[in-house]
């Protein structure tokens, strides 16, 4: 064992150092062992959970991960977190502990690991409390978004093997004029219909404990925003912090960028997915966070060796001129984890994390 890892730290070193002495072009021997996933892999990740595109999965892997879904949602109680009365359920820590961050967590520099460290929780959770024994799934919107202008249609969205799809059609205010919102009411069917599924906290900042329906209003016109060109815009850039700066954009309903494509596509102006604070009511939350994590991660792979060390962009939201995030600020989630470094969230199979993406 302890040779193996030696000898897995000596390959990471090798290629580290590759592009100086650029002695690896030839595969390395691995003996009778696999080889590490990717050269900076830890010994400690000898074995990455592999998240895959919600399409990707087979109906018995859907099955799975919704059951431990609803499992924390339904039966696990929450670990009280000062400050938050309205807890009930496992799964409202995690929505608790979105809502009272989120004036923290949003167009700053951390934006992106903290939803990485958030989502790698809650995939632990439901790991370790239900029994889940396969990785958090991602949504490819960019792929429903080419195959079908019916939302109603996609894979994410069936009754059966979804998460159900938009509510009724209801009157109701909209501030920031969500276009052709088209729902708004309760979600009808499926496994995240009332009263199998439960939002306890919210609407907006509110910590008190509201039980109600789980609400979605489809948006197509916000949906559209999530192709592949915009993707690929976020990704051409040479800084985390353009990055992470591309990829939130400008807060404005003129102004595309894919973290609002998800949100408000699917939550408009009445659903819980467009509720800035208390999205993660939604159980797809975790799916569209996925997705742009996995963005995060295609541009770190792009220039590992330095793309595992750099981080930018303003502590305080849109404080462009202010001071940035370095590898050293901490990020933290309450109770449901220790407060940690960025720099022990960059690498997706380090000490700390250990997953990939297909
Ligand atoms: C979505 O899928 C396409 C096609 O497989 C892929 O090229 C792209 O990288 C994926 N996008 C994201 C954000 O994962
Ligand atoms: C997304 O869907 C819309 C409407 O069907 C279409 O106009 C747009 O080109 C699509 N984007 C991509 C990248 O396919
Ligand atoms: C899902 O169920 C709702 C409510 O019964 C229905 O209106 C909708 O058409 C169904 N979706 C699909 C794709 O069949
Ligand atoms: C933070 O980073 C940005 C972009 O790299 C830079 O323009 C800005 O001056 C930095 N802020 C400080 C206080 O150094
Ligand atoms: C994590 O950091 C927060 C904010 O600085 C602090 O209030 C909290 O006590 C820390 N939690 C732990 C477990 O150290």
């Amino acid at each position: 064992m302890a040779s193996m890892s030696r000898l897995i730290r000596f390959v990471a070193l090798l290629v580290v150092l590759g592009p100086l002495v650029s002695v690896i072009s030839a595969s390395p021997t691995y003996g009778n062992s696999p080889p590490p996933k990717y050269p900076y892999a830890s010994p400690k990740c000898r074995r990455p959970l592999i998240r895959k595109d919600w399409r990707a999965l087979s109906n018995g892997e859907k099955k799975a991960y919704i059951a431990a879904v609803q499992c924390i949602g339904n039966k696990k109680k929450a670990k009280s977190i000062s400050g938050i009365p309205g807890l009930q359920t496992r799964y409202d820590d995690f929505q608790g502990i979105h809502s009272v961050q989120t004036p923290d967590i949003h167009w700053v520099g951390h934006f992106m690991l903290w939803h990485r460290y958030y989502i790698a929780t809650y995939e632990k959770t439901l790991r370790d409390v239900c029994g889940y024994r396969g990785a958090q799934p991602y949504w490819n919107w960019t792929i429903d978004n080419k195959s079908n202008k019916d939302m109603s249609l996609w894979p994410i969205f069936n009754n059966h093997t979804g998460f159900g799809g938009n509510g009724p059609y209801v009157d109701g205010e909209n501030p920031f004029a969500v276009p052709e919102r088209s729902g708004g009411g309760c979600v009808p069917r499926g496994p995240f219909a009332w009263p199998k599924w439960s939002v306890n906290l919210g609407p907006g900042a509110s910590l008190e404990y509201n039980p109600r329906c789980l609400t979605r209003d489809f948006s197509r016109p916000m949906m559209k925003w999530a192709t592949q060109d915009l993707v690929d815009w976020v990704l051409d850039v040479n800084t985390y912090a353009d990055f992470a700066y591309r990829l939130e954009n400008v807060p404005v309903f003129t102004i595309p960028n894919v973290h609002g494509a998800g949100h408000f596509g699917v939550g408009g102006a009445l659903g819980a997915l467009g509720d800035v604070y208390a999205s993660p009511g939604d159980p797809i939350f975790y799916l569209h966070h996925a997705t742009m994590d996995r963005m995060l991660w295609i541009w770190q792979k792009k220039n590992l060796p330095a793309r595992l060390y750099e981080v930018g962009g303003p502590i305080a939201p849109f404080d462009y001129s202010g001071p940035n995030i370095t590898l050293s600020f901490k990020v933290g989630l309450g109770k449901l984890a220790p407060n940690i470094t960025l720099a022990k969230l960059m690498n997706l199979q380090g000490d700390t994390l250990c997953y990939d993406y297909e």
